[in-house]
């Protein structure tokens, strides 16, 4: 069987750079704060009406396929993960397949959020390795600054997102040390609406066409909301964006990060003393430097850029191990822990050898 190597990586962030003054402006928050409780100075906006998600993913791709030395025509299958797609359907996939003039391949999307790399490298693993595809083009992209609340309501969850888009070409391994020694997967549903952004949906929310037909649903009163109307209850509980409840995903993201990255030192027989380079989620540097703690890692085993970029979900992984690549703090035969944790909850680690 062969191993799954990555074999091209690249990354896209948008021009516009966001700082936390600029914030300031349309909330009640501050550069201090958002310094001081998560390491963010500034995050990237990407240019509204301009660039999707899927556009962005595209650009990340070109140059990770590129890297990879490989053609559109190369690619045999396409898996994008993200939480904030071009569309509520089709996903992205089949857009980034468009956008590359792939031929008529497979497209999977990946709903797991901060944890969708981790387990789009886990499908494609399993893909690679039983000899299904010989070129999986896999993308975590973010265009988060479209449906954030920019009024001091909104300031908790607001402040730490960012756009951006991160892509590798996975390929058989020629070398027998090389590539994807294990990956693993964890969730946990009891905690789905902790996190989360739940309209539209299909869970009793009414989307309404107009106001007429808003009527027609019984309801008397309503908010309009980018062409959406929207029930006084989902209005008062904030449904219309995304909810965070922060300290307790504070708490799980520092216990259930160290505890995967454990399951996959000892799934391979090595130990934190082992890894040449750390990619954690960047959610928050906070949370990063906990984990950091707790593994007993020295600063260059642990590469971060939540400072420049905020959290990128499912693209802040393939950002910043791009990052890291480029800058040669990831080289042939490092030891590479990738690691997540967020909405779902969901969180997963993936051990590889580069
Ligand atoms: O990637 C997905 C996973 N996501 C995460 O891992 C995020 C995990 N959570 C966190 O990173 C942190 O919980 C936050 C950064 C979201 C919040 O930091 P915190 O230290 O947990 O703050 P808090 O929510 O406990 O709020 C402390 C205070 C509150 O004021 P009071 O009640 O003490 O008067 C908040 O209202 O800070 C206030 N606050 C703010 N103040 C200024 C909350 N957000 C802001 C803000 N600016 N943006």
């Amino acid at each position: 069987m062969f191993r799954t190597k990555i074999a091209g990586i690249g990354h896209y962030v948008p021009e516009r750079v966001v700082t936390n003054d600029d914030l300031a402006r349309y909330m009640d928050t501050s550069d201090e704060w958002i310094q001081e409780r998560t390491g963010i100075k500034e995050r990237r906006y990407a240019m509204q009406h301009e660039e999707t998600t899927s556009t962005m993913g595209a650009k990340a791709a070109k140059v990770a396929m590129e890297r990879a030395g490989v053609t559109a025509e190369d690619i045999d299958f396409i898996i994008f993960a993200t939480l904030s797609p071009d569309y509520y359907f089709p996903g992205c996939g089949v857009l980034l397949q468009r956008h590359l003039g792939c031929g008529e391949i497979g497209a999977l999307d990946v709903r797991n959020q901060c944890s969708g790399f981790i387990y789009g490298l886990s499908i494609a693993d399993q893909f690679i390795k039983t000899g299904m595809y010989k070129n999986i083009l896999l993308v975590g992209a973010e265009m988060h600054s479209f449906g954030l609340d920019y009024s001091t309501r909104g300031r908790t969850v607001t402040v730490i997102f960012g756009d951006g888009a991160g892509a590798v070409v996975l390929q058989p391994a020629k070398e027998e040390k090389q590539g994807i020694l294990s990956t693993h997967l964890h969730s946990n549903g009891k905690y789905a609406e902790e996190l989360a952004f739940i309209n539209p949906g299909a869970h009793g929310g009414v989307h309404a066409k107009n106001e007429e037909e808003f009527e027609r649903f019984g309801y008397t009163k309503e908010h309009e909301y980018g062409g959406i109307f929207l029930t006084d209850k989902m209005w008062k509980d904030q449904d219309i964006f995304p909810n965070m409840t922060g300290q307790l995903v504070f708490k799980n993201a520092v216990k259930k990060m160290p505890e995967v990255v454990f399951e996959a030192l000892k799934t391979n027989g090595y130990s934190p003393k082992d890894i040449d380079m750390l990619i954690p989620h960047q959610a928050n540097l906070r949370i990063s430097q906990f984990v950091q703690r707790l593994l007993k890692l020295r600063d260059d085993q642990v590469y971060n850029n939540i400072q420049k970029y905020g959290n990128t979900t499912a693209a802040s992984i393939p950002i910043a191990l791009s990052e890291a690549w480029e800058a040669g703090k990831v080289k042939d035969g490092d030891l590479v822990c990738l690691t997540a944790f967020g909405s779902g909850f969901t969180w997963a680690s993936a051990l590889m050898r580069w």
